[in-house]
């Protein structure tokens, strides 16, 4: 023994870290952290018309699918192994109320009702929101430049009712409104849909990474911001506050969004809770990725994987992401 502690702990050749680092099958063995298909959801975005496959352009690989196409593409993702889609709505019209959003026709019912139809496996969630609907863009019912809670809840009660109705299996509120759970859990057992469950968007950022994905979902704000509702990113004590006002009131996934740049608010949410932890990887982290990528500047494949890894070891037990099925693919 020496009494110089580094001589004694890192180079007497007793404790070397590298002997289990040495090959694939070590490093395998000793790996704390998988991702796996069937950790991962598939977000689709799902308009009018047949044949319609349009791609969106801050999110290359990313399409806005008809009914028939979003049905190929939920079946070539399951051929992947992904098990679980989360639909996105792009209504014909819209409205101040977002009326197309509980209408049994509208794309998302639509797709809800082909795609379970087509697989009844598939695990089919439903983002219920109001954003694509309205045509100011916001989350909820404007009335003098405010997001009125109440009157929102009313409406997110309807749309997820109907998402319901269509034989959604989960129904995920994403509009930020306080009490939401609750009204959507009452509403949800008191027609018979004891059986769906709640996926809550309950940290919910206001985060800069939405971008590319009002893009997609034609569904940024007209006027204003939504900082009145979603929180803000300095806030990690009150995301437990969210997690634990959602799960009183029935949630039985809750969400944290974005992923990457909130590690820390999911690894002490799933410490803090042990609940099902879910996490988004928004459009701004795939279109990120995608971008530096088409620059040359990192290798897609890898840099995707470690995201994935990296969220997954922070303690997400689900991934919302765009690259599911590349991601799916790597891993088979
Ligand atoms: C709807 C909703 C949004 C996202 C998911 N649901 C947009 C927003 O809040 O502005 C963003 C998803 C993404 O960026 O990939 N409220």
């Amino acid at each position: 023994m020496t009494d110089d502690p580094i001589a004694s702990t890192t180079f007497d050749g007793r404790q070397r870290p590298r002997r289990l680092r040495r090959t694939d099958a070590i490093r395998a063995l000793v790996r704390e952290t998988d991702v796996r298909p069937h950790k991962l959801v598939y977000p689709l975005f799902v308009c009018d018309g047949t044949h319609v496959r349009r791609e969106v352009a801050s999110m290359p690989g990313v399409f806005q699918l008809s009914v028939d196409e979003a049905v190929r593409e939920a079946a070539n993702a399951r051929t992947d192994g992904v098990q679980a889609v989360l639909l996105f709505g792009l209504p014909a019209r819209k409205d101040d109320r977002g009326s197309a959003a509980d209408d049994a026709a509208a794309p998302v019912q639509a797709a809800v009702r082909a795609l379970k139809q087509a697989d009844d496996d598939l695990v089919v969630i439903t983002d219920v929101c109001l954003c694509e609907y309205t045509s100011h863009g916001h989350c909820g019912i404007v009335a003098d430049g405010d997001v009125l809670n109440n009157d929102t809840v009313a409406r997110l009660v309807d749309v997820a009712r109907s998402h319901a109705d269509a034989g959604a299996d989960i129904v995920a509120p994403s509009d930020m409104m306080d009490g939401r759970v609750g009204a959507i859990r009452d509403a949800l057992d008191a027609a018979g849909h004891d059986r769906v469950a709640i996926m809550s968007y309950a940290a919910k950022y206001c985060s800069a990474f939405y971008g590319p994905f009002r893009d997609a979902a034609a569904s940024a704000p007209v006027f204003g911001d939504r900082r009145t509702h979603q929180m803000d990113p300095a806030n990690a004590d009150e995301a437990l506050r969210e997690v634990a006002l959602d799960l009183e009131e029935g949630a039985d996934i809750v969400m944290v969004k974005p992923a990457l740049p909130y590690l820390d608010v999911i690894h002490r949410i799933k410490q803090e809770f042990g609940c099902p932890t879910a996490a988004y990887q928004v459009s701004g982290e795939y279109a990120m990725l995608k971008a530096a990528a088409a620059n040359g500047w990192l290798d897609l494949s890898q840099a995707m994987l470690e995201s994935l890894t990296s969220i997954r070891r922070a303690g997400a037990d689900i991934i919302i992401t765009y690259f599911a099925r590349d991601a799916a693919r790597r891993l088979t």
